[in-house]
């Protein structure tokens, strides 16, 4: 049974996921190819033809479209009705030709994504973001396949939309909740949230006055930002208006261009996230009596809650690497497949994007008559560069779902210099008081910092001893966003960590994802070659391909 899952019905984060007999054998972000970052307002076209070329097969072959919203309970029903049909039709499909349409709820798509996914037999499933038709919190309880909602909260307990407007608050726009919480490092949680309780017995509550008696017809996104917005202006003065001044300095100065108010206030924000958090999963360990906790909802981007919860020992946690709305192409995929008696299959792998052969990449090269070289093994030619504080385009395999580049679509560099981390920012255009990664070899993640993380979803305190070794890769709160490199998961990357361990004696390497000023991450060599004549990178190696700026290569 071959299944189509898509997502992007609340006009962002358009995806799509293709199944075959409930294995997950593509998928991928709209964004991606389009260009356009979260691909406002888009179909899933571009990544459903990308997803059917990848399984060789025409949308013939397609027995069930899943859809990642379910209209009945959206108050905005008109805009996302018949959603299924309108993309069908936007792909040039003919109705005689259409395969089966199934809606599923926007949380429920969320919560498969992360169960099935995780491999667990038995976990509660917590979901946490913004808003899906009507909840904004849900709690899912997962036995054997099965998926049984136990409660959902309403739009005024929104983690996500209260973390989003203390961004605003602070002048850092609508999409930058990594941005608040990088800044959080930099302040202290002074401030106090009072519509927030935190409580053992329902986990938290958030009291916003009018918020928690909407009519239907309030019930908008919006809505509740401008609520908390209200009432931050109201306790804390007048919001941060000199974002202008800032953003055109991103990546130049190395200060913190933040006053204490705000800088404290993203603290206090992060802060109070965390405790809503631990307490909502205390509270659904302690009434389930199950253990292994499922997170998804774009909140559970959080890395520094991750973290924390990881080292307050919620340890038996798993985080879908595509937590955002993009997921529900996943969930759906998995949902439907359930639903005709096809058991989901665990993820084995995040590379599930698009891959390129050398000869695709010479072709292309010698066609736009670019210099390059072929070298047999280039991760050691990758490690000695790095070694020599070189910063390098990485692009291989088959691209990574979800916003973290997990080292096929990469930029490298050394991670123990803070100047090269600098300069990766300013390469970036990005503001260089957020933190840069590092990816680790699994034999040594220990030495930093005390789990695992294959995803890079969490931020953990590194160990004094070692901190030296990964310090362009640690935040001022002495944590770093760690992933686990392993040669199971990915061959080629585990290679180059082995390379780099021998040139510097650490089998570690910085990595940020592979795109500038605010670009999606590059998908195929084309997006590659344009992002590295656009900046200051040294290199560029696909697959085994070599290009540079400086080097005449032999
Ligand atoms: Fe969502």
């Amino acid at each position: 049974m071959n299944v189509l899952g898509i997502s992007g019905i609340f006009g962002h984060d358009a995806a799509a996921c293709l199944s075959m007999d409930g294995k997950i054998i593509a998928f991928a972000e709209e964004e991606r190819f389009s260009r356009k970052r979260f691909s406002f307002g888009d179909y899933p076209i571009k990544a459903t033809l990308y997803c059917l070329q990848e399984a060789k097969i025409d949308i013939s072959a397609i027995d069930i479209l899943a859809v990642s919203i379910n209209p009945e309970l959206d108050r905005e029903a008109e805009l996302f009705q018949d959603y299924g049909e309108r993309f069908l039709m936007e792909l040039g499909i003919v109705e005689e030709d259409w395969p089966i349409i199934e809606y599923w709820d926007h949380h429920l798509c969320h919560a498969a994504s992360s169960y099935y996914s995780s491999g667990y037999k038995q976990a509660i499933s917590i979901v946490l973001d913004g808003n899906g038709e009507r909840n904004a919190t849900s709690i899912f309880v997962c036995e054997k396949g099965e998926i049984l909602e136990m409660e959902s909260r309403d739009i005024s307990q929104s983690l996500g939309h209260f973390y989003k407007s203390v961004c605003m608050y602070n002048g850092l726009g609508r999409y930058s909740e990594g941005k608040l919480m990088g800044l959080a490092a930099y302040g202290d949680p002074i401030y106090k949230f009072s519509p927030i309780e935190i409580n053992e017995d329902y986990g938290y509550f958030i009291n916003l006055g009018r918020a928690n008696h909407y009519l239907p017809q309030e019930y908008r996104y919006k809505q509740i930002q401008n609520e908390w917005l209200d009432w931050l202006e109201k306790n804390y003065g007048e919001e941060n208006l000199t974002k202008q001044t800032w953003s055109r300095m991103n990546g130049i100065s190395t200060e913190v261009h933040f006053s204490e108010k705000y800088k404290n206030l993203a603290a206090s924000a992060q802060e109070i996230l965390n405790q809503m958090i631990i307490s909502i999963i205390r509270y659904a360990i302690n009434k389930y009596q199950i253990k292994n906790i499922c997170i998804s909802g774009g909140v559970g981007l959080n890395c520094s809650t991750n973290g924390y919860l990881t080292e307050q020992n919620i340890t038996d946690l798993y985080i879908i690497p595509v937590a955002n709305d993009a997921g529900g192409a996943l969930g759906a995929c998995y949902l439907s497949s359930r639903e005709h008696n096809v058991l989901p299959q665990q993820l084995d792998t995040v590379y599930l994007g698009p891959d390129f052969t050398d000869q695709q990449i010479i072709d292309l090269l010698d066609t736009k008559k670019i210099p390059y070289q072929y070298i047999n093994n280039v991760e050691e030619f990758a490690a000695k560069k790095i070694a020599l504080g070189k910063i390098i385009g990485w692009f291989q395999g088959r691209m990574e779902m979800g916003p973290r580049a997990l080292g096929n679509r990469s930029i490298v560099a050394l991670p123990n210099s803070i100047e090269i981390r600098d300069k990766v920012n300013i390469i970036k255009g990005r503001e260089s008081w957020r933190p840069l990664s590092p990816s680790i070899i699994e034999e040594d993640i220990k030495r930093f910092v005390d789990f695992p993380s294959k995803f890079m979803l969490r931020g953990l305190h590194v160990k004094d001893l070692y901190k030296k070794d990964i310090l362009g890769a640690v935040h001022v709160d002495g944590t770093a966003r760690v992933q686990t490199v392993s040669r199971e998961d990915n061959e080629k990357y585990y290679k180059l960590l082995e390379q780099v361990k021998k040139e510097t004696g650490v089998g570690a390497v910085l990595n940020t994802s592979f795109n500038i000023g605010g670009e999606p991450l590059v998908c195929n060599p084309r997006d590659a070659i344009k992002t590295f004549y656009d900046s200051e990178l040294d290199y560029l190696i696909m697959g085994n391909i070599v290009l540079s700026k400086s080097e005449k290569l032999q």
